[in-house]
């Protein structure tokens, strides 16, 4: 009865079915606030118009802006307004949202309004503070509660008209950030990837994390890794490769790496992941590493190992007076290293369900 032909029709639309399957466990959406049109980035990032998402608010544009920039939506009638994306119910994002004013009103009052996620208090935007660059972003890693996350700006403050410029949700691994509980969300701080030129994220690395550089006092110094390789599998949450190739080091081992946490005065609970990949290969065991909290060890010996990753968090509530210091052993006859840092900080999720407007 079944002839060869048939069979052959079977297996492709299986096979189609399967591969749209498989793409649809992955949310990776990136929303260009306010525009019609759909664009690619020079990331290789597709980027789609709002239209389909919202039926209300104003779209404005900003032609002076860069790309994805230029263009932003406003809601100057309602008190919360929402984007609503399909989501894996209960899968891990990564939610990021970012605000150019640009003075796209000619009022030049940048405004100040609230920012939530699924119900629950994210951020109170102060659009001012990005008057001089492009990059006010926002960054929440939560579990989804439902088959959508619901994001929404809230006006605050009479006359000022909230605003929002791009949204971005993307899947991660459920193994990721495995110390983060249900009931709890992070709020992104710093992202920092040492001694890199540029700042890292797709298609380097494959959640679209964004790490930025930073630039240390003059006797911190850049070093590049030997490896021609590194593996990054051998820890839970896949930093990009580009973003272990270097590190910042000090000119000898009596000299520590001093993170300043750009956090509250107030003491916050924190979640740091720390990242150590050794440079040279001759370094290997060599190098010994102490983490230190206000000048107590509070993890250690790291031996950084070549060609792959050591990953060590930290959680544990700390203010910006708090120091954070990376320090060589005294068995260690090399100076410190630090490849990269993330730092969040936990934020309880609200127990009531999301009640969205
Ligand atoms: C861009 O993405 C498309 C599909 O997502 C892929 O086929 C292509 O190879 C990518 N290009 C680059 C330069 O990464
Ligand atoms: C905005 O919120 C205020 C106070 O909660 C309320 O009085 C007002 O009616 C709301 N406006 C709109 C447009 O929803
Ligand atoms: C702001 O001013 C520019 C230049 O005068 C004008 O083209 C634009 O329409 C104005 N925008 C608004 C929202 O009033
Ligand atoms: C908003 O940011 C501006 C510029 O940094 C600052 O002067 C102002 O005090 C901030 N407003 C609030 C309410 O935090
Ligand atoms: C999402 O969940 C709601 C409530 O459980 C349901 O009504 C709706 O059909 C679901 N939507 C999709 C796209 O699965
Ligand atoms: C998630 O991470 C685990 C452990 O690293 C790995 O085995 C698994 O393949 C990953 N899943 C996806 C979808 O990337
Ligand atoms: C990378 O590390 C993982 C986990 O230790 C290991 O399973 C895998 O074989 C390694 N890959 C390479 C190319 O060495
Ligand atoms: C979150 O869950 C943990 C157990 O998983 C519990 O100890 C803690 O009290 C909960 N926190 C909140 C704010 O609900
Ligand atoms: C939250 O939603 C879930 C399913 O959508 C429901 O079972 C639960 O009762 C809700 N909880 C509250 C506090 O409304």
């Amino acid at each position: 009865m079944t002839s060869p032909q048939n069979t052959l029709v079977v297996a492709t639309i299986l096979l189609l079915f399967l591969s749209f399957s498989k793409l649809s466990l992955t949310t990776f959406v990136s929303i260009d606030c306010g525009s019609y049109e759909s664009t690619i980035d020079t990331n290789n990032i597709t980027w789609i118009g709002d239209d389909a998402y919202i039926q209300f608010g104003e779209s404005h544009q900003i032609p002076s802006a860069p790309s994805i920039f230029n263009t932003l939506r406003a809601f100057p009638y309602g008190n919360e307004s929402c984007y609503s994306i399909e989501v894996e119910n209960g899968e891990k994002v990564l939610t990021r949202a970012t605000f150019f004013y640009g003075n796209y009103d000619n009022k030049s009052s940048p405004p100040i309004f609230d920012l939530h996620f699924d119900g629950n208090f994210w951020a109170s935007v102060n659009t001012s503070m990005a008057s001089s660059e492009y990059n006010l972003d926002y960054e929440a890693i939560y579990a989804t509660k439902g088959n959508t996350t619901n994001i929404c700006v809230t006006q605050k403050m009479p006359n000022h008209i909230p605003f929002i410029t791009s949204l971005e949700v993307r899947s991660l691994n459920s193994t990721m950030y495995s110390q983060l509980e249900p009931n709890h969300s992070l709020i992104l701080l710093g992202r920092y990837a040492f001694g890199a030129d540029k700042s890292i994220r797709y298609p380097d690395d494959a959640y679209d994390r964004i790490w930025k550089t930073v630039s240390g006092d003059g006797l911190i110094s850049r070093v590049k890794s030997d490896a021609l390789n590194i593996n990054i599998s051998t820890v839970v949450d896949n930093p990009p490769q580009a973003a272990m190739n270097n590190a910042v080091t000090t000119p000898d081992k009596d000299h520590q790496i001093l993170y300043h946490l750009f956090i509250p005065h107030k003491e916050v609970p924190l979640y740091i992941n720390t990242y150590f990949s050794e440079v040279t290969k001759d370094a290997a065991g060599a190098r010994s590493i102490e983490i230190h909290v206000d000048s107590n060890p509070v993890y250690g010996p790291i031996a950084p190992p070549f060609g792959s990753v050591e990953e060590v968090y930290i959680k544990k509530s700390l203010s910006q007076d708090t120091s954070l210091a990376f320090v060589a052993r005294p068995d260690s006859t090399l100076p410190p290293i630090l490849n990269a840092i993330e730092v969040y900080q936990i934020q309880p999720l609200a127990i009531a369900n999301a009640t969205d407007t």
